[in-house]
């Protein structure tokens, strides 16, 4: 399908029009908020899923119920998406977990007044690219990527769905009041997986053990999670997701970059990296290599 056909625009950003309905957008712009809510924001690709289940197991002090027993969809539901009016957010018990891949500009008035806790999963474009353009044949409410050089193009230009990751990360870094938000990288989750849980679990006000926190990442490394059918995607229909074309979760690694775009490639890339993000002065873990 083309992109008209699957996409529609929500304030200047493609999103996926099947997913993203108007009653969707409605629900999402008076959603009430409340003080202990959790927010996992993303680009898409950069490890929301990972995050989806990182934090459930956090705030249950390492119970592994909910990962084993709801899907991530259902644990950490999509703020703006149209099944999440299905899931009855309203009656949820505090504190409650969701998750968004909108851009800060794009988020609900409440959400500004409330301030709830963000935590905001930032990864290498580049690797982001990779993976989106594998994950954009296995979707069917995303177009196709079709040959690389072109939505190379398209990326960097920010006509994908969920729009420019530069813009996606420049705002959300640029966030008026950070002290309800905590930027960690994939990176830096791949690189120390433990201290990467205790980070959040301390941003998330959450006391645990030493021995929990072990538990919990090892039960959210990437071979482990590939196991768990409640974060695999492998209940999603595959008239929705299919992972014969590609996994969900491929290769769950850093650098993958280096197998996917050409020389040429990477130099463009990192051209229009380097113009784009020029003026931002976090430190990235991607840089400093
Ligand atoms: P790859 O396609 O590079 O493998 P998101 O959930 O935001 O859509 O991101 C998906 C990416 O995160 C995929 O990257 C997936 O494999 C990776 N991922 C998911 N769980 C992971 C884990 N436990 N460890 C490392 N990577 C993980």
């Amino acid at each position: 399908m083309t992109k008209a056909e699957l996409y529609s625009l929500y304030k200047g950003v493609y999103v996926p029009s099947s997913l993203y309905t108007p009653h969707s957008m409605k629900y999402y712009e008076d959603f009430s908020f409340r003080q202990d809510d959790i927010i996992i924001v993303t680009y898409p690709k950069s490890g929301t899923t990972w995050s989806q289940e990182i934090v459930p197991l956090i705030m249950s002090g390492g119970d592994q119920a909910s990962v084993e027993s709801l899907p991530n969809w259902e644990r950490v539901p999509w703020l703006e998406q149209n099944t999440t009016c299905q899931f009855n957010l309203e009656t949820r018990p505090s504190p409650r977990i969701f998750a968004t891949h909108f851009h800060y500009n794009m988020m609900p008035p409440g959400f500004f007044e409330v301030k709830p806790k963000v935590i905001y999963v930032m990864r290498n474009p580049k690797d982001v690219f990779t993976s989106l353009f594998h994950y954009s044949k296995a979707a069917s409410y995303f177009v196709n990527s079709g040959p690389q050089r072109e939505f190379l193009h398209k990326f960097l230009d920010g006509k994908v769905p969920f729009g420019s990751w530069f813009d996606h990360v420049k705002g959300w870094l640029n966030a008026e009041d950070k002290d309800h938000i905590m930027y960690i990288t994939y990176e830096e989750m791949i690189i120390d997986l433990k201290d990467s849980v205790a980070r959040i679990a301390q941003h998330l006000e959450k006391p645990l053990d030493t021995e929990v926190i072990e538990k919990i990442a090892d039960r959210c490394l990437f071979k482990n999670m590939k196991q768990n059918k409640m974060s695999n995607y492998s209940l999603a229909p595959r008239g929705i997701m299919d992972q014969t074309k590609s996994e969900f979760l491929r290769k769950g690694i850093t650098g993958d970059w280096k197998n996917q775009l050409t020389v040429a490639e990477a130099e463009f890339f990192d051209e229009v990296y380097k113009d784009k993000m020029k003026d931002v002065k976090y430190k990235f873990v991607w840089d400093q290599n």
